[in-house]
C-alpha cells in the first residue's frame, strides 16, 4: 500500500483516509473549486473544510465536478465540515446550511470547530452566511463575544442527534484539550465518543500527551497546520531542509511523511496544484534516523503553537 493510500478505522467503524486536503485561507474562489477538483483527480479522497472558511460552496463545486466526470463516487470521498461558534445553539440549522452550500446530502464528519460558543450577531437571518462572523464585544472591539451561557457539552449532545438523523456519518471535536474531553465524557447524556479530535500538530508542536490520551480513548487525532500554517518558519528550518534535499522532496513532504508515520490523519493545505500533487505523490517512509531528527526538532528550536485565537475568559488550551 502506498504511503498516501492508507485508511484509519474510527471508533464508529467507519474508515477515514489518512491524508486530506486542507482548505483554510484558500481565498480565491475559482482556485478553490479547481484545487479540490484537481486534488481528487490526483488521488486525494478526504477534503477538510469548515463553515467559517466561507468556501463550502466552492469545495462542493470541486467535488461535484469530479463526481460528474466519473473520477470518483460520492461514497468514496470523505468530506468534513465544522460548526462555527455563533451557531452552537443551532447545530441542526447550521449543518443543513453547510450541506446546502456543499451540495451534499450528508457529510462524513461534523466537528465542533472550537469548544467555545460565540454570541450570534446576525443581521439578516435569511442569509445563511450571515452567522459566520467572529463577533466582538460591542464595548471592547478587540475582545471576542463569548456566549458564556452555553457550553461545548450542550453542543456536543446536539451533534449526537445530527448523527442519528443521518446528516453526518461521524461526529467529533476540534481544539479540545484533555480536560475538556474529560468534562465532556462526564455528562450523563454523553453517549457517542468523538470519532476524532482535530488539533494543531507539527514537528515544533508534537502534542505527545494529547495524542496519547486520545489514543487511549479510541479518538483519532487529525493534525491541522501540519506544515506550521501560512508563512511557516518550519518550511525554512535548516535541519528539515537538509533532510528534504537528501530525499529530493520538499520540506512540506518531510513533515507530512513524518505525520503519516506517527499514525494519525494529516490535513496539509495548498492552493497550488503542483504543491497539492507533490504533497500527495512525493511522500516517503522516513528512516529511523530521519524520523528521530524530525521528532527531536522541538528540543533544538523550542515548542511553538501557531494557531491560538483569544477566547478569554474561556481557556481553550489549559
Ligand atoms: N480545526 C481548526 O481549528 C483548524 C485550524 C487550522 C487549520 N485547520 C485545517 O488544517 C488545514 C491545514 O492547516 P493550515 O492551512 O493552517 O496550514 P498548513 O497546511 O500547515 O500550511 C499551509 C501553508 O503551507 C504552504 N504549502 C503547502 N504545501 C507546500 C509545499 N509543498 N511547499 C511550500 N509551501 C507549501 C501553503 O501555501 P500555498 O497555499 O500557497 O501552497 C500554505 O501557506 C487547513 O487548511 C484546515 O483545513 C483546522
Amino acid at each position: 500500500m502506498a504511503v498516501n493510500d492508507k485508511y484509519i478505522t474510527l471508533n464508529d467503524g467507519r474508515k477515514i483516509p489518512q491524508l486530506a486536503l486542507g482548505t483554510w485561507n484558500n481565498v480565491d474562489s475559482e482556485n478553490t473549486v479547481n484545487s479540490v477538483y484537481e486534488a481528487i483527480k490526483i488521488g486525494y479522497r478526504h477534503i477538510d473544510t469548515a463553515a467559517i472558511y466561507k468556501n463550502e460552496e466552492e469545495v462542493g463545486r470541486g467535488i461535484k465536478k469530479a463526481i460528474d466526470e466519473g473520477i470518483v463516487k460520492r461514497e468514496d470521498l470523505f468530506v468534513t465540515t465544522k460548526l462555527w461558534g455563533t451557531q452552537q445553539r443551532m447545530s441542526q440549522q447550521a449543518i443543513k446550511q453547510s450541506l446546502a452550500r456543499l451540495g451534499l446530502d450528508y457529510v462524513d464528519l461534523y466537528l465542533i470547530h472550537w469548544p467555545v460558543a460565540l454570541k450570534s450577531r446576525t443581521i439578516d437571518p435569511s442569509d445563511p452566511k450571515n452567522y459566520l462572523t467572529i463577533p466582538m464585544k460591542p464595548d471592547e472591539p478587540d475582545v471576542r463575544d463569548i456566549d458564556i451561557n452555553w457550553t461545548f457539552v450542550d453542543t456536543y449532545l446536539t451533534l449526537q442527534h445530527l448523527q442519528r438523523e443521518g446528516l453526518t456519518k461521524s461526529i467529533g471535536v476540534s481544539n479540545f484539550s484533555i480536560n475538556n474531553l474529560k468534562n465532556l465524557f462526564k455528562h450523563p447524556l454523553f453517549k457517542v465518543k468523538p470519532a476524532v479530535n482535530q488539533v494543531e500538530v507539527h514537528p515544533l508542536f508534537p502534542q505527545d500527551e494529547l495524542i496519547e490520551f486520545c489514543k487511549s480513548e479510541g479518538i483519532v487525532i487529525e493534525a491541522y497546520s501540519p506544515l506550521g500554517a501560512s508563512d511557516s518558519p518550519i518550511l525554512k528550518n535548516e535541519t528539515l531542509i537538509e533532510i528534504a534535499k537528501k530525499l529530493n522532496i520538499d520540506v512540506a513532504q518531510v513533515c507530512i511523511s513524518w505525520a503519516l508515520q506517527r499514525g494519525y490523519v494529516v490535513l496539509p493545505k495548498s492552493s497550488k496544484v503542483d504543491r497539492i500533487r507533490r504533497n500527495f505523490e512525493n511522500l516517503v517512509e522516513l528512516s529511523d534516523e530521519d524520523f528521530k531528527v524530525v521528532s527531536d526538532l522541538k528540543e533544538k528550536y523550542g515548542e511553538k503553537r501557531f494557531v491560538e485565537p483569544d477566547f478569554t475568559p474561556f481557556k481553550v488550551f489549559e
